[in-house]
C-alpha cells in the first residue's frame, strides 16, 4: 500500500515532520510512506491552475498515485496552517486528485489539546466538494504537549501514544483495504 504524508509545517525541526518520520519508519512493513514537503509549493492562483508549475504538477501526481493520504498537521491560531490550506486549494481544483482518496489525520502541538481545533476544521474541509475524501472514522490522534513526547532525535518516547498509534495503524490499514475491495 502506498501512502503519502502531507505535513502542515515546513520548519526543519517540526514535531509534525518528526511524527511523520516516526510513522514512516515504525510501520514500514505495513505501508510505504512518502513524506511530501510543502516548502516549494507556490501560492495557489486561479489564473494558473490549468498550467501550474512543475512543483504543483509533481505534488498532485504523487497524491493521485497514492492509495491514501496521511495528514500530519500542527494547529496555528486555532485552525490549520496556511501552507496546508494552500496545498488543499491546489488539490481541490482541475483534476481534483483527492476525490474519493481515503484520508487519515494525525496532529501534534505543544498545547494540551494537541490540534483538536485544527483537526475539526480539516475534517470538515475533507467533506467539501473539491476534496470529497473519505476519512478514517474514529481513531482521532491528538498529540498534545508534543515537546515532552518526542525527543531531539525524533523518537516518540511516550509509550501510551506509541501503543495507541499501533492500534490506529491496524485500523487504518484494514479500513483502506476494505474500501478497495
Ligand atoms: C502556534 N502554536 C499553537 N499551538 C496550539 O496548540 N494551538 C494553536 O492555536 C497554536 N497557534 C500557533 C500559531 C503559530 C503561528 C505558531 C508558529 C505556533 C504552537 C505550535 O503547537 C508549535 O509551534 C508546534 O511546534 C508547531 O508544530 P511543528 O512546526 O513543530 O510541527
Amino acid at each position: 500500500m502506498k501512502v503519502v504524508a502531507i505535513v502542515g509545517s515546513i520548519r526543519k525541526d517540526s514535531y509534525n515532520l518528526k511524527l511523520a518520520q516516526y510513522i514512516q519508519d515504525r510501520y514500514k512493513d505495513r505501508f510505504d510512506l512518502e513524506i511530501l514537503s510543502l516548502r516549494g509549493l507556490p501560492i495557489y492562483d486561479q489564473d494558473i491552475e490549468n498550467e501550474p508549475s512543475e512543483e504543483v504538477k509533481q505534488f498532485k501526481a504523487k497524491v493521485a498515485d497514492a492509495d491514501a493520504v496521511l495528514w500530519v498537521t500542527p494547529e496555528y491560531n486555532g485552525t490549520i496552517p496556511g501552507v496546508l490550506g494552500n496545498a488543499i486549494d491546489w488539490l481541490s481544483r482541475v483534476d481534483r486528485v483527492m476525490n474519493g482518496k481515503p484520508s487519515w489525520i494525525v496532529g501534534a502541538s505543544m498545547g494540551a489539546l494537541g490540534t483538536v481545533k485544527a483537526q475539526l476544521h480539516l475534517r470538515e474541509i475533507l467533506f467539501s466538494l473539491g476534496i470529497s475524501s473519505p476519512l478514517l472514522p474514529g481513531n482521532e490522534v491528538y498529540v498534545g504537549s508534543v515537546h515532552e513526547k518526542i525527543d531531539a532525535s525524533g523518537n516518540l518516547t511516550h509509550e501510551p501514544t506509541a501503543s495507541f498509534l499501533d492500534s490506529v495503524v491496524n485500523n487504518f490499514v484494514a479500513w483502506v483495504g476494505s474500501l478497495s475491495r
